[in-house]
C-alpha cells in the first residue's frame, strides 16, 4: 500500500529537540545558499519542485508569511497559489473537509493561516500532503523557527546561556517561541498582565521541557522581573487578529506593559529587541523599535529562510530531519 505517515508542521511542541535544531540549521544553510547566489546550487534546488504547486490557504491578512512562503515555493521551482478567503468556495459554498481533499490532491503542500487551531487539526487529518501551520490562534511555528535562527545569528549560544524575556500577551507567538527556546536550552521568562494567563498545556510542556534541557522557565506578571538580565527582549501586538473587538479592554489590561528604554535598563547591556511584526505603537516605543538594540528587520527577513527550510524538510525530504 502507498499509505505513509505525513509529517505536518503544526506546532514546535510536536518536534523532537533535535528535529527543531535541524530545522533551524537548515534555515541557516539556505540563507547562505540564497545570499551566495551560486547558479548551480540555485538550479539544483529549483528543480526539486519544478512544475508543481504550493497552496496558501489564508483566512487572515499577512505580509511576512505570505511573501516568505511564496518566495520559498519559488525557490524550489513551485508555483505558489494564494487562496484567500474571498477567492475560493471554502466557508461560503464548501466545507473545510471537502476543500482540503480537493486542494491537497493537486498541490505539494498547503501553508494554512486560520483562526481556530481546530481547523489546522482538521486540515492535517484530511490532507494528503503536508500542512504547514502559517499561524492559528494557538501557534506560529514558522515564526519560532525564524526567531531561533535570528537569536543564533546574534549570540554565541553554545558558549553563553541566553535568556529570553517576553513582555506581552499570552498568544500564538510566545506559545511556540517559549517551547522552541526551551528545547534549544535557552532560559525563558514570560510576563503577561494579571488577568492574562498562559495556556495550561503550554505551561506544562514548558516545565517538562525545562526539566529535560536544564533551561529555566518563569511565568510572572511583572515585566521588570522577566526582563532582568535578559539577552533578548521580545513582544508582539496586544491585540491579535480576530480580537479587534477587544481592543479597548485589552489596551487597559496592558497598561505598564509597553517595552520602553526604562524597562530595557533591566536587561543585559547588549540585549537585542525582537518583534514578529506587524508592530503597533502601543507595545513598544519608537526608541526601542528603531533603536540600536533592535534586530526586528533581520528577524523579518529570516522568515524567508524558515519557510524554505520548512518546505525542504516537510515536502522535499518527506519529514526526514537527518542531514549530511
Ligand atoms: N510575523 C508575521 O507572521 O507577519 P504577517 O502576519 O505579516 O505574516
Ligand atoms: N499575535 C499576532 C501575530 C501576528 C503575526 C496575531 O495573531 O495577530
Amino acid at each position: 500500500s502507498n499509505i505513509r505517515v505525513i509529517r505536518h508542521l503544526i506546532s514546535i511542541k510536536d518536534l523532537a529537540d533535535d528535529e527543531l535544531r535541524s530545522l533551524v540549521r537548515r534555515a541557516a544553510y539556505f540563507k547562505r545558499i540564497f545570499k551566495a547566489n551560486d547558479q548551480e546550487e540555485f538550479l539544483e534546488n529549483h528543480m526539486k519542485l519544478l512544475g508543481r504547486t504550493v497552496g496558501l490557504l489564508f483566512s487572515k491578512r499577512s505580509t511576512r508569511t505570505r511573501i516568505s512562503s511564496e518566495g520559498a515555493a519559488a525557490f524550489f521551482g513551485a508555483h505558489p497559489m494564494f487562496l484567500g478567503k474571498d477567492d475560493i468556495q471554502l466557508g461560503v459554498n464548501e466545507s473545510l473537509y471537502d476543500s482540503v481533499h480537493v486542494i491537497s490532491s493537486m498541490v505539494s503542500c498547503i501553508f494554512a493561516r486560520v483562526n481556530n487551531h481546530s481547523d489546522i487539526r482538521e486540515l492535517a487529518i484530511n490532507s494528503s500532503v503536508p500542512i504547514i501551520n502559517s499561524l492559528c490562534d494557538r501557534f506560529h511555528p514558522l515564526q519560532a523557527i525564524c526567531d531561533m535562527l535570528t537569536i543564533k545569528e546574534n549570540f554565541n549560544c553554545t558558549q553563553n546561556k541566553i535568556k529570553i524575556a517576553w513582555v506581552g500577551d499570552a498568544n500564538n507567538v510566545i506559545n511556540d517561541m517559549a517551547i522552541a527556546a526551551l528545547k534549544l536550552g535557552m532560559d525563558v521568562a514570560v510576563a503577561t498582565p494579571e488577568s492574562i494567563e498562559m495556556d495550561e498545556e503550554i505551561v506544562a510542556i514548558a516545565k517538562e521541557t525545562s526539566a529535560r534541557t536544564g533551561a529555566t522557565v518563569l511565568f510572572t506578571h511583572c515585566p521588570k522581573e522577566a526582563v532582568k538580565d535578559a539577552n533578548v527582549v521580545v513582544t508582539d501586538t496586544f491585540v491579535s487578529m480576530g480580537e479587534e473587538y477587544m481592543y479597548q479592554a485589552k489596551l487597559k489590561q496592558f497598561s505598564g506593559f509597553a517595552v520602553d528604554a526604562e524597562l530595557c535598563k533591566h536587561a543585559a547591556p547588549d540585549f537585542k529587541f525582537m518583534h514578529c511584526l506587524p508592530r503597533h505603537k502601543e507595545e513598544v516605543t519608537d526608541e526601542i523599535f528603531y533603536g540600536e538594540n533592535s534586530i526586528v528587520f533581520q528577524q523579518a527577513e529570516n522568515r524567508l529562510y524558515a519557510a524554505i527550510a520548512a518546505i525542504d524538510v516537510f515536502v522535499n525530504r518527506k519529514g526526514n530531519f537527518a542531514f549530511e
